[in-house]
């Protein structure tokens, strides 16, 4: 949800650079007849339990151009397709493996094998309230129905590959190295071994039908200055960008112009793209977008949902909240867990 807070840590970073929606034509129109994307968000995530591969299935089946994949390693160095570096929210590691948590109480999956992964059920994402588990999303999949498993990059790779050759269409990989520092703390190169699955499945260069994400800056400089020319790849790569101080930098021209040095677009929370004074009526946007197109960069922000609490208050409904960022703020893509509504809207504008 944008909240308050966050709105107003935008505010502050980007002081003195909003302007009033209908200025900013120039930028917009640097990515005008360009294919708008739409990229399923840990799958087709409003409809089935996150990062499994049947919510990727039906994310390909609704008309995603790119299928994300978030990334942790194990134990044994396997990546494996989840948000969190821990299990307890997703799955019934409590269950299965009691004692198996850290002094926090949380179950990481680098103290697991990925044999040991694949014996827990993946289910809605869930809160612990009281003891009792709760939906994040009310109105989602129903906790603990079916069964769903945990899945490696390369099972979901094979997957999405798989389609396309057996649809003829071409939709992409959008992989997120998680956590590369707390990886590096627990001895494990995250980005060297993703890197080099990616390259064995054949994504290599720019034209591949990918892009890299990370929220790591200094981990996406390194991809781009050392282990890329080091395994001879040139993948495109997003700077993802959240509402906290550490991204500050990246809010102005300066920040921008630096971030084109090593990536080929950014990632920004929605939060970053419009005023927090907008209104229905008067949606001013930051300037971030007409920075990142000024640089040459792409602009794909996250996370665009169907729930009236997740989504900002200046949108009346789900359209309405697409057509202020793909028609009044320009963005080229975005994150969402309804590709299918995602699709309908974009393909409305052809
Ligand atoms: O990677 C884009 C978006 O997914 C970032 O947020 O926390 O859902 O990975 P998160
Ligand atoms: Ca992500």
């Amino acid at each position: 949800m944008l909240t308050k807070l966050s709105y107003l840590i935008v505010a502050l970073s980007i002081a003195g650079c909003t302007v009033t929606s209908g200025n900013h034509s120039s930028a917009a129109a640097a990515t005008t007849g360009a294919r708008k994307l739409v990229i399923a968000h840990r799958g087709a995530s409003g409809y089935l339990p996150e990062h499994t591969i049947a919510a990727k299935a039906m994310a390909y089946a609704q008309g995603a151009d790119y299928i994300e994949q978030d990334l942790v390693m194990t134990k044994d160095d396997e990546l494996v397709v989840l948000h969190d570096r821990h299990l307890d929210t997703v799955s019934n590691v409590a269950e299965i493996f009691p004692a198996r948590h850290r002094d926090d109480n949380r179950y990481y999956v680098i103290d697991f094998t990925l044999d040991e992964i694949q014996q827990l059920s993946v289910v809605e994402r869930f809160a612990l309230k009281d003891g009792d588990a709760t939906p994040v999303f009310k109105d989602r999949f129903p906790l603990g129905k079916s069964s769903f498993r945990v899945h490696t990059l390369a099972d979901e790779i094979e997957l999405i590959q798989g389609l396309n050759v057996s649809t003829g269409k071409s939709v992409g990989l959008y992989p997120e190295i998680k956590s590369p520092a707390f990886h590096r703390d627990e001895g494990k190169d995250i980005a060297k071994a993703t890197l080099r699955v990616l390259q064995q499945y054949g994504y290599e260069k720019k034209s591949d039908k990918i892009f890299l994400q990370c929220f790591d800056s200094s981990e996406l400089q390194r991809i781009h200055g050392e282990l890329m020319p080091e395994l001879g790849m040139d993948l495109p790569l997003i700077q993802l960008m959240g509402t906290e101080e550490e991204y500050r930098w990246m809010l102005n021209d300066t920040g921008v112009q630096r971030l084109a040095t090593y990536v080929d677009g950014i990632g920004p929370s929605a939060a970053l793209l419009v005023a927090p004074e907008s209104t229905a009526s008067n949606i001013k946007v930051t300037g971030l977008l007409e920075l990142a197109h000024a640089a040459g960069l792409q602009v794909h922000p996250y996370t665009f949902r169907r729930e009236r609490n997740q989504m900002p208050p200046f949108a009346k409904d789900y359209d309405d909240f697409l057509r202020i960022f793909f028609d009044e703020v320009g963005v080229d893509g975005v994150f969402t867990d309804f590709p299918d509504l995602t699709v309908r809207f974009v393909e409305s504008r052809k």
